[in-house]
């Protein structure tokens, strides 16, 4: 049985007497009024037992890790359709690349770089009445938390800076990938993008896929047993972009990132675990997030491999 509080506070210690080199991310203005030396840890044993260190319980841009819930939604009305229209292959490129959308004939390498997220949030459009609504509804019955919302202020700056999401999407839509207006796709996404948790309600949000596809907080399905593998092993293997080999070599846990400085893990049958510091790598994944987990999952000895 583990002290977790303990170890997340052994492991924070020796983490501060490191100089962080990371960098908020600017490149979204609104993301860069963020405290930087923010750091929070959350982790939810599929028991439903909770353990937390630092600022844990404030609020954070989630970012590219709403990815994986769009996914899930998407996943659960096309089932396996949906693979004509997005991949599952790493892309070893950065998340907003255009490289390889050329080559692929407008067709992402995987949903959770940010061309292969604008296909998914196309497929809901598609399929959904009220998109964002849906989504909403979706998010806090899994998360069991009814006040997640999106963030506007947020919304309208990554609008004013979106110039690379409008070159991917307009790229994909010159191929045929995508269905419904830019202007709507664009702006679904950025709400999707702009969702914000703490900590503890992202740990909680994602307990699904630690536990078979099921909420341990409803008890309800979300998806099949198949479905939750398959969503892990996507993350697993495209979840940090041109770092997935890095996270999952040092990590060994299926997890995602998002430029708001957090990072959710899984470790299926055990536990969710999301780390927040704002302070990015060069590759958009948060700095002390990496190392943290990477000490977490080394001291542990709980890693999937
Ligand atoms: O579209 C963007 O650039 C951001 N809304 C999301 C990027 C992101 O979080 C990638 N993560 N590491």
């Amino acid at each position: 049985m583990f002290k977790y509080k303990e170890v997340f506070t052994r492991i924070n210690k020796s983490l501060a007497e490191h100089n962080n080199p990371g960098k908020v991310a600017s490149y979204i203005p609104e993301l860069g009024n963020v405290d930087p030396d923010k750091f929070g840890v959350h982790l939810t044993k599929i028991n439903g037992e909770d353990f937390s260190c630092g600022d844990s319980n404030e609020k954070f841009s989630i970012q590219s890790i709403a990815k994986v819930l769009s996914l899930t939604m998407a996943y659960k009305l096309e089932n396996e359709k949906l693979w004509k229209r997005v991949g599952v292959e790493p892309s070893g490129t950065p998340f907003n690349s255009l490289v390889l959308l050329e080559h692929n004939k407008g067709i992402p390498r995987n949903p959770l770089i940010n061309a292969g997220a604008l296909v998914i949030c196309d497929v809901l459009i598609s399929r959904l009445e009220n998109p964002k609504e849906e989504l909403l509804e979706f998010v806090r019955e899994i998360s069991g938390f009814n006040h997640i919302d999106f963030n506007p202020i947020v919304v309208a700056s990554e609008k004013s800076m979106g110039f690379r999401n409008a070159a991917v999407i307009n790229l994909m839509k010159s191929f045929g990938n995508i269905e419904n207006k830019i202007d709507d796709v664009l702006d679904f996404y950025f709400n999707l993008c702009s969702i914000e948790m703490t900590c503890k309600e992202l740990s909680h949000t994602f307990l699904y896929l630690a536990n078979d596809g099921v909420s341990p907080n409803t008890k309800k399905r979300i998806v099949s047993v198949s479905k939750s593998k398959r969503i892990n092993a996507i993350m697993q293997l495209c979840g940090f972009y041109d770092e997935a080999g890095e996270f999952s070599f040092k990590v060994g846990l299926p997890g995602k990132s998002g430029v708001g400085g957090g990072i959710v893990a899984i470790h299926p049958n055990h536990y969710s675990i999301v780390v927040w510091s704002p302070k990015l790598n060069p590759k958009g994944n948060s700095w002390k997030g990496m190392k943290f987990l990477e000490r977490f999952t080394t001291e542990t000895e709980l890693s999937i491999f």
